[in-house]
């Protein structure tokens, strides 16, 4: 197709410039979260990560992200036992689990069961808060349950149902591993819950409101930004990380593998984000969390590669505003905790499920549908010719 040369990159009607990416563009008004990407300082609703990360919980976390406010003891304790009493899925949903190939990628099999869950819960009510409260009850109970249930199907074992005497981040390590975990590991998963739990206006987020604003079902909302979150770009990155780290192999090989990624301009996943031109708060937090594992549960050497890899991407990237983003350390903790790689960013969503929910209860307050205009650079008005009068154009 032929292409129209010197296409201008304002818009005709609006006046207004093409930026790629969206960067820098505001796409919606949000009291979610904020980010100051200068100082490196992330809120949930005014909170600082810091304080959640230290004294809250996901469950608690997620509540504050969806209803604006912390949570009563009452109105935690109720919101607890609602998310407990729904952790199960339906036999059928399991079932049309056991039909998905077993080398399938766990983010394709959570897109798929999330989608599902429209299916089997039709209503839909998006104007009663009863109906909103229990499809956050529904969504945060059983994606744990359905990740947990193909790690199990893909093996060729039934999965195990969920326990009710545990909480939730240990709940979901128990159903993924079979074994009740450490306490401590169970707390440090559930701090990376809440490190995960909201960003803004992130790709997935994008996804979650634009899939929001035409109205459609909550689940569908939900499994678009499961499919967005899967690209290695955004949450698939941590997967990445831990290749490379492996692939480095010590910490000695660092700044080579560093300056060879750099010349080849290759990216270094883990690196980089849109927001921060400062380390991001969450690694900073992971860190110490990778620290906190490795002093009670045994050192993993692959953490020396990474401190050498920071290290030495502090000369090279830092002038650039490129430093180490959430995904970094994630993978390392998750990796102590027995997760498997390819289970990283599906408990991504685990996570994100909370901010993606915030944002579509936020999108139907103050709905209109998204619809962005485009700057046109395809061929001008032509005519169609039969295919025995047509030439061959040269590949794009
Ligand atoms: N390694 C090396 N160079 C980088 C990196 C990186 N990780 N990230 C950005 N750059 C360079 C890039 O090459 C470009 O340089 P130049 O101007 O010389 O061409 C410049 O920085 C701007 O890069 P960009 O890709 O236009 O930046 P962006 O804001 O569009 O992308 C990003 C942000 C996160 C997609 C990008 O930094 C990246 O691809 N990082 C690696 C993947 C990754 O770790 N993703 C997880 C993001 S955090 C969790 C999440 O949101 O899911």
């Amino acid at each position: 197709m032929a292409q129209q040369q010197n296409v201008d990159l304002r818009h005709a009607r609006t006046g207004i410039e093409l930026r790629p990416g969206l960067d820098g563009v505001p796409a919606t008004q949000s009291a979610i979260c904020d980010i100051d990407g200068e100082r490196g300082l992330l809120t949930y609703r005014g909170y600082p990560m810091e304080d959640l990360a230290a004294n809250s919980s996901f469950l608690e976390t997620a509540y504050l992200l969806i209803w604006g406010e912390l949570p009563t003891c009452d109105e935690l304790a109720r919101f607890e036992h609602a998310v407990q009493m729904h952790r199960r899925v339906s036999f059928r949903v399991r079932d049309m689990m056991k039909c998905f190939p077993a080398s399938g990628h766990p983010m394709d099999a959570l897109q798929s069961s999330a989608a599902s869950l429209g299916l089997f819960y039709s209503r839909r009510a998006i104007d009663d808060p009863q109906y909103i409260y229990d499809v956050v009850v529904r969504l945060i109970a059983k994606i744990p349950t359905m990740v947990a249930a193909f790690q199990l199907i893909r093996k060729g074992q039934d999965p195990i149902q969920p326990r009710d005497d545990l909480a939730y981040s240990a709940n979901f390590l128990y159903m993924l591993t079979e074994r009740e975990p450490d306490p401590l590991a169970a707390r440090i998963f559930d701090r990376c819950l809440m490190l995960h739990a909201e960003h803004s206006l992130n790709a997935s987020t994008f996804s979650a409101r634009v899939t929001a604003s035409t109205l459609t079902d909550p689940y569908a909302v939900v499994a678009s930004a499961v499919g967005t979150l899967a690209g290695p770009l955004h949450g698939g990155a941590n997967e990445d990380v831990l290749a490379m780290l492996e692939e480095v192999g010590t910490p000695e090989k660092a700044a080579g593998y560093l300056d060879e990624a750099i010349a080849a301009k290759r990216k270094i996943m883990g690196f980089g984000h849109r927001e921060y031109k400062v380390k991001d708060p969450r690694a900073v937090i992971l860190q110490s969390q990778v620290e906190e594992m490795f002093a009670r549960f045994g050192h993993d050497q692959l953490f020396d590669v990474a401190r050498a890899i920071e290290a030495a991407a502090e000369s090279r990237l830092g002038p650039k505003g490129i430093y180490p983003n959430v995904d970094f350390y994630s993978g390392l903790v998750y990796r102590k905790l027995g997760i498997p790689r390819d289970l990283f960013t599906p408990v991504f969503a685990i996570a994100r499920v909370a901010g993606w929910l915030a944002h579509w209860r936020e999108q139907l307050g103050a709905n209109r549908i998204f619809r962005p205009s485009q700057i046109y650079s395809g061929s001008p008005p032509r005519t169609w010719m039969p295919p025995e009068e047509r030439v061959s154009a040269p590949a794009a």
